[in-house]
């Protein structure tokens, strides 16, 4: 396989999927394990087989990646978030994991499949994303990826704006962190590019969330944490209790805090 310049070091390069998350590795295993816990029907879609070459984008913990090693499959990680593939080369030190952007990646050698669970919303340079996962995937190969969807979250993000211009933070209510598209903007690119799309859906998931005491406060702390940034601690306490205490009455349910997901499922094929 012929490394590009950036993979023959752990420097992060020009990419966007762990900018404005705080990737705190035990922080993530601990409290957010739903996140690749779901994750496991997607590999199940991904059916990977013996011997099959397959990139896991944006592989976290590794813990999916283990998953699909498990099936057989000869399968690399990549995340550009040092401290998690750190954390996965511990947890997995049989497996191969490398500090790569999503944006900004090659291997020569090339996959029959590319996938990618909750990541994909995080990556801006869309079309760039797209172009790598295309010249390195083989022909035929396929994509098989799961990311938030048109109007994800949109009542924790509107809950946490509100209380942010409430608090007199109107330019945090304006941050701009993920990128939700709908269907048809997604297979559009993915069509661009030369993708042939198979699937696609668009689907309702709440998310039971691993803190049932803090849920909201938690998740917007881990991966919302561009929000709040420059003001006081005491103070965003104070926002994040408000939000939470807001989002009580739609997504506090039995005991227990759900994040308002949509997810966005597609396979393509080369
Ligand atoms: C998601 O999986 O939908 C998601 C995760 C973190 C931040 C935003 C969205």
């Amino acid at each position: 396989m012929a490394l590009t310049s950036s993979q023959n070091n752990n420097e992060i390069p020009n990419g966007k999927f762990s900018e404005g998350a705080l990737w705190n590795p035990d922080l993530y295993n601990d409290k957010h394990s739903f996140v690749f816990k779901f994750g496991e029907d997607l590999v199940a879609v991904l059916n990977p087989q013996p011997g099959e070459r397959i990139l896991d984008l944006g592989c976290g913990t590794g813990y999916l990646t283990s998953v699909i090693a498990n099936t057989g499959a000869d399968v690399i990680g990549i995340d550009n978030s040092m401290e998690m593939i750190a954390n996965a080369r511990t947890a997995y030190p049989q497996l191969d994991f490398q500090v790569q952007s999503a944006s900004d990646f090659y291997f020569e050698d090339r996959f029959d499949a590319i996938f990618s669970n909750a990541v994909l919303h995080w990556v801006h340079e869309k079309e760039e994303c797209i172009d790598c996962m295309y010249k390195s995937l083989k022909k035929p190969g396929r994509i098989v990826i799961e990311m938030g969807g048109r109007d994800n979250i949109e009542k924790i993000l509107k809950a946490l704006q509100k209380s942010l211009i409430k608090h007199g933070f109107p330019e945090n209510a304006l941050t701009s962190l993920w990128y939700f598209p709908s269907v048809g903007e997604y297979t559009a690119l993915l069509e661009k590019r030369g993708f042939k799309v198979t699937f696609a859906v668009h689907y309702e998931r709440e998310t039971k969330l691993n803190d049932n005491e803090n849920g909201i406060k938690e998740w917007i702390k881990m991966f919302g944490s561009a929000f709040l940034r420059g003001i006081d601690n005491d103070v965003i306490e104070s926002i994040l209790n408000e939000v939470q205490n807001n989002l009580k009455s739609v997504l506090y349910k039995n005991e227990h805090w759900y994040a308002d997901y949509k997810r966005l499922r597609v396979i393509a094929v080369k």
